[in-house]
C-alpha cells in the first residue's frame, strides 16, 4: 500500500507564446482548471499505474476543493484522511509556453495546515511506501518520515520545490527523487564536487547514505545507491505541457516498487510514464493508466 501526504492544488492554466520576463506583460489563452498539487498527483500516478493508493492532506472550505479532488475520487484513490482546513484550497497559477515549459507559482492556503497526525501509522508496515514532496508544512514532512521510517515502511522524498535542507534531514529518508535543477542545487548546497549526472547521482546518494534517483527529461533518469548506477531511457514524445511530469514519474516508479519490480523496471515504466504526461494539457487528465505505459513501452 502506498500512503501520500502532501499538497492537493487547484491548477490555473494559462498557455502563453514566450513565459513573461519580470515587469513584462504577456497575454495568455483562456484560463484553464485543473485538479494538481504535487501530492495529488503523485497519488493519482501511483493509482493509475494499478495500486492501492491512501492520500493525506487539507484542502479548504472554498469551492476549489471538490475540483481539485474530483479526478483521484473518480480513479478511487483513498481519501478518508484529507481534512477540510481553513478556508481556502491551495492554488497554484501556472504558464505554460509552446515549449511545454511552465512556471508555477503556489498559494499554498489549506496545505500548510496539513498534519502528520491524520496519517495512521499504526496501518504501516514492512512493504508499505509513503511519498512526501516539499509543498506542506516542512515540519510535518519530517515528523510523518520519522514515523513511518520506525514503523517499517520506505519513504520516498520528491525535494520538490527545491529546499536547501541540512544532511540530517534526509535520515529517514529511503530513496530521494529529484530534477537535474534540485540535484545541481543540493551538490552546490553541500559544496559536492561532481559533473556529470551519474557522478552527481553517486556523490549525492554517498554523502546522503540513501538511493538517489535523477530525472532527466528526455534523456530519461539516473539512479544511484553510492556504489553503482541504473540508467534508462524514455519514450520520444513532442511535449505539448510538462507540468506534472515529474510527479507522474514519482506515482509510477513507487507503483512498480511496491509491486515488486527492481528498481531498473520501475525507473523504465516510471520515465515513460511522464513522457506520456507531457503530451496533454494539465497535469492529472495526462496522467496515463498501466496499461497505456506498457502498451507504450511495448510499440517503442
Ligand atoms: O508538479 C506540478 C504541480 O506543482 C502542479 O500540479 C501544481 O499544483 C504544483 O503543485
Amino acid at each position: 500500500m502506498i500512503t501520500v501526504f502532501g499538497s492537493i492544488n487547484l491548477d490555473l492554466v494559462t498557455r502563453v507564446v514566450q513565459l513573461p520576463r519580470p515587469g513584462e506583460t504577456v497575454y495568455g489563452s483562456d484560463i484553464a482548471q485543473f485538479p494538481g498539487g504535487k501530492g495529488a498527483n503523485q497519488a493519482l500516478a501511483a493509482c493509475r499505474a494499478g495500486t492501492d493508493v491512501r492520500l493525506v492532506g487539507a484542502v479548504g472550505s472554498d469551492d476549489f476543493a471538490a475540483l481539485a479532488l474530483s479526478e483521484l475520487r473518480d480513479a478511487g484513490v483513498d481519501l478518508s484522511a484529507v481534512e477540510v482546513r481553513g478556508d481556502t484550497t491551495g492554488v497554484a497559477v501556472i504558464t505554460v509556453n509552446e515549449a511545454g515549459e511552465n512556471t508555477i507559482i503556489l498559494s499554498p492556503g489549506a496545505n500548510l495546515r496539513g498534519d502528520a497526525r491524520q496519517i495512521s501509522f499504526d496501518a504501516f508496515g514492512v512493504g508499505d511506501t509513503l511519498m512526501l514532496q516539499m509543498e506542506v508544512a516542512e515540519r510535518e514532512t519530517f515528523a510523518a518520515a520519522g514515523a513511518a521510517k520506525a514503523a517499517g515502511a520506505q519513504v520516498i522524498l520528491s525535494l520538490a520545490p527545491f529546499v536547501p535542507l541540512a544532511r540530517e534531514a534526509f535520515s529517514d529518508i529511503s530513496i530521494l527523487l529529484v530534477n537535474e535543477t534540485e540535484a545541481a542545487d543540493l551538490v552546490g548546497h553541500y559544496g559536492i564536487a561532481g559533473s556529470g549526472h551519474d557522478s552527481i547521482a553517486r556523490a549525492l546518494a554517498e554523502s546522503l547514505d540513501l538511493i538517489v534517483v535523477v530525472t532527466l527529461g528526455a534523456e530519461g533518469a539516473v539512479a544511484s545507491d553510492g556504489t553503482k548506477e541504473t540508467r534508462v531511457e524514455t519514450l520520444p514524445v513532442e511535449p505539448i505541457d510538462t507540468t506534472g511530469a515529474g510527479d507522474t514519474f514519482a506515482g509510477v516508479l513507487a507503483a512498480g516498487l511496491d509491486a515488486g519490480d527492481d528498481l531498473k523496471t520501475a525507473m523504465r515504466h516510471a520515465a515513460a510514464a511522464g513522457a506520456l504526461a507531457c503530451t496533454k494539457s494539465g497535469a492529472q487528465p495526462s496522467f496515463p493508466t498501466g496499461a497505456e505505459i506498457r502498451h507504450a513501452l511495448s510499440v517503442a
